[in-house]
């Protein structure tokens, strides 16, 4: 489980998470929802150690995220950033390649192997793995990071827009492999989602952040309703029930 009490960050004068207190409930998929400069980046962020809290505590299985060994941190938690830039000319394999550092630091073994290779046949990718990562398009370099963090395979995955770049396809794809992280290898992730109707089809649970603060919290079905909707996006939208599932209209 991720317990954060209190959490505060400051830009300036600027207050960008404002006392924020949630539970990521463990072997869970959480969605994590908002307008666009609510904070759910920072939150990630925050959460990875990436970036630092003014007050508050984060608590990854009971221990305080700044008390917990880097290393140890690595083989428990990955993140997949919203934005990656790279100085180096890799391929796919190489890149996915990274997401063993924490367990082998550079010299990888058969089973890192067996795991890169998996992680390329989960996204689509494996008969492109020598392929150059700037020869790659949009869609393609997204899934060649999701496997990156797959092979980190770690307890805790968050993932900032994971969707970012991929088709109708994929992304459906993409939601199932997420789903199946969860459901059959036990993994407990938060993935920072737009599309609403995605996370409503796939999640167990919303956090939905408005303003650096927690706008609501809860199991999708009791969030999800033209209310809550409608006031977090200040939009109106509509919302529909099918085979079990909201669905928000919005034009
Ligand atoms: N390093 C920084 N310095 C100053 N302000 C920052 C910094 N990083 C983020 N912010 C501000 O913090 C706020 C929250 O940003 P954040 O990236 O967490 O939002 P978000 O919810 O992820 O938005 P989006 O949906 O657009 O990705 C924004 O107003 C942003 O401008
Ligand atoms: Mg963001």
């Amino acid at each position: 489980m991720i317990e954060l009490t209190h959490v505060s960050k400051c830009y300036g004068k600027e207050s960008i998470l404002n006392d924020l207190s949630a539970m990521i409930e463990k072997g869970k998929l959480t969605a994590c929802v908002g307008p666009n400069g609510a904070g759910k980046t920072t939150l990630l962020e925050m959460i990875s150690r990436l970036n630092r809290t003014d007050s508050g505590e984060i608590y990854i299985n009971g221990g305080e995220v700044n008390e917990w060994n880097s290393g140890n941190l690595a083989k428990t938690l990955s993140i997949l950033k919203q934005s990656n830039q790279f100085t180096m000319r890799l391929t796919i394999k190489e890149l996915v390649s990274f997401g063993r550092f924490p367990y082998t630091k550079g010299k990888l073994n058969e089973y890192c192997h067996e795991v890169i290779e998996r992680s390329l046949v989960q996204v689509g990718l494996l008969e492109q793995a020598d392929q150059y990562i700037d020869t790659l398009s949009g869609g393609q370099l997204q899934r060649a990071l999701i496997a990156m963090v797959l092979a980190q395979d770690t307890e805790y995955i968050l993932l900032d827009e994971p969707l970012n770049n991929l088709d109708i396809k994929y992304s459906i794809q993409l939601m199932k492999i997420i789903r199946e992280l969860v459901d059959v290898f036990g993994k407990t992730i938060i993935t920072v989602i737009h599309d609403i109707n995605f996370a409503s089809a796939y999640a167990d649970n919303l956090i939905a952040m408005k303003d650096g603060k927690l706008f609501a919290s809860g199991p999708v079905n009791e969030i999800i309703n033209a209310e809550t909707i409608q006031s977090l996006f200040d939009t109106e939208v509509e919302v529909i029930e099918r085979k079990g599932k909201k669905v928000i209209l919005y034009y």
